[in-house]
């Protein structure tokens, strides 16, 4: 919706009637409330209102926290970056148990923060939310929160900012389980030019060792009608880049009335205009088509990066973590994959510390990363959730013995990509420029279509462009290059000059 359209749909609301039950109407009712508390509040206060959305999780939190923002911002507050704000809201993923430590670590600040600014207002979302018993820890221990809703009823986040300007107390809304999709609402995003897309919601895989489809739910698609309608307006916007995100997208459009596959899906995306690239998360192993390999091959639009979550390459814990496929069918899918797209980036996700996993196991894992040569990997240690079938499984791994094969895993991953990613040394790419550099302002940092990342001599007036660069020096994991019109020029400049 543009800016111009919402203002006439909030105008044509009035307030003096009962809220409307249809979504999202009724949620553009309680905006334009919450715009009334916000701006009294900024009046008494003599300043606007600020606002902070710090998230978690994966781009899926990501891009939830942009609908969050899109709510904040259109509701009247300034969104900062900073957590001393008026409006504190923590988007929350619980995959791992370090991830819960985090939020937990980080609210005890936040409880010295309000102590200092009582007008200040502390919300909690997102997946650990989901999870039994973490209301009765945040009711007992960190009471201070005003507002707790879950990853279901997101879309539902301006009626319950709006309850937290007319209720005292703690606001928990929490659903078990939801089939139903909002469409159109507001979203800021955080890029000008790239976004994030939910083409899905939720996970039916139950990989035994994972949390998500307790926390998200069963899976759903969006229609594609509306998936497409979102990108042209986001090409219309100046978006170039497009990440369509789902748990496993390769079921995309199963449980859909009129079924559709992923691969479909991705032919049309590639065929909007104004889109220059598109890049999709995560794919899972069992359910990668032909189909979409071939969709992949034929068009440059589609980034040469695939994220491949390998997890285990031992057959024994790949099938006891529920993840149907072998160790065999895994390289003949990448096989496959690599015959198609030679130049294709191939990336994974490995857990170490399964229960059950023996040395002998990790063995493998390691032989499959040879075998593949990963450009990336990211290499976690089993983490024990409650609820999941791994959880009470008997045989968990001993600490040490955990610790001694994440660093063997970890040791092999560097070597493996380190190799990987040099071989693109000497290329000029194109590349879409980001953001100017955090370490050297004279920079610009960019990203080529495989993922990798390369840092040039340039200015922000560069930012959401795609442009050719020389991958020149190689710093392990990224590049440091410059722009290949440049060179040209300094070449020139150099042969004008008599030099060599
Ligand atoms: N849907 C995606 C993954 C989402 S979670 C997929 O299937 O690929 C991202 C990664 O976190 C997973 O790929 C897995 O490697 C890791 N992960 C999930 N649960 C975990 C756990 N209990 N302990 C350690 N790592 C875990
Ligand atoms: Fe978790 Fe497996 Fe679903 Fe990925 S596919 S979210 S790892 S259950
Ligand atoms: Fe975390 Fe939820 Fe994503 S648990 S990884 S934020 S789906």
């Amino acid at each position: 919706m543009t800016a111009e359209n919402l203002e006439t749909l909030l105008a044509s609301i009035d307030l003096s009637q009962p809220a409307p039950q249809e979504e999202p109407l009724r949620q553009y009712y309680f905006l334009k409330k919450c715009r009334l508390h916000v701006q009294k509040e900024a009046e008494k206060l003599g300043r606007p209102l600020t606002a902070c959305v710090t998230t978690f999780g994966c781009q899926m939190n990501a891009r939830d926290s942009e609908k969050l923002s899109g709510i904040l911002e259109q509701a009247g507050y300034v969104l900062s970056d900073s957590e001393e704000a008026d409006f504190d809201i923590y988007n929350t993923c619980t995959v791992r148990d370090n991830a819960d430590q985090r939020v937990y670590g980080r609210l005890g600040r936040l409880n010295g923060l309000k102590k200092k600014n009582p007008h200040m207002k502390v919300a909690l979302c997102g997946c650990m939310m989901q999870e039994p018993g973490t209301i009765e820890k945040i009711r007992k221990s960190y009471r201070f929160v005003d507002l707790i809703f879950g990853t279901h009823n997101i879309f539902k986040f301006a009626e319950l900012l709006n309850a937290v300007f007319e209720q005292d107390g703690m606001i928990v809304d929490i659903w078990q389980g939801t089939d139903r999709i909002v469409e159109d609402l507001p979203v800021e995003r955080k890029y000008a030019f790239k976004s994030g897309i939910n083409i899905m919601f939720g996970c039916n895989n139950f990989c035994s060792y994972c949390i998500v489809p307790y926390v998200r739910g069963r899976e759903r698609s969006r229609d594609p009608k509306d998936i497409l309608r979102e990108i042209k307006q986001l090409a219309a916007d100046g978006v170039v880049e497009v990440m369509l995100l789902g748990q496993n997208v390769n079921s995309y459009g199963k449980n859909l009335e009129q079924p559709v596959t992923f691969a479909e899906l991705l032919s049309e995306v590639v065929k909007i205009e104004g889109i220059r690239r598109v890049r999709f998360m995560t794919s899972h192993p069992k359910d990668l088509s032909d189909d979409l390999i071939r969709v992949m091959a034929s068009s440059d639009k589609i980034c040469r990066h695939l994220h491949l979550p390998l997890q285990s390459g031992s057959t024994r814990i790949l099938r006891a973590m529920n993840r149907r496929y072998t160790k065999e069918q895994y390289l003949a899918l990448v096989d496959r994959i690599r015959n198609a797209i030679p130049d294709i980036a191939l990336t994974t996700d490995i857990i170490v510390g399964f229960p059950g996993e023996t040395p002998e196991d990790v063995d493998e894992t390691i032989d499959v990363i040879r075998r593949v040569g990963f450009d990336n990997a990211f290499t976690f240690i089993y983490s024990k959730r409650t609820g999941t079938p791994a959880a009470s499984m008997q045989n968990q791994v001993p600490e040490e013995l955990v610790r001694t094969g994440f660093d063997r895993v970890l040791k092999t991953v560097q070597e493996t990509a380190r190799q990987q990613v040099k071989r693109l040394s000497g290329r000029t790419m194109e590349a879409l420029v980001e953001e100017v550099n955090e370490h050297d302002a004279s920079l610009v940092t960019g990203r080529l279509s495989n993922n990798t990342l390369v840092h040039f001599p340039g200015d922000p007036s560069l930012i959401g462009q795609i442009v050719p660069v020389k991958l020149e020096e190689y710093k392990g994991f990224y590049f440091l290059g410059r722009r290949a019109e440049e060179t040209k020029q300094d070449a020139a400049a150099h042969r004008q000059s008599g030099e060599p």
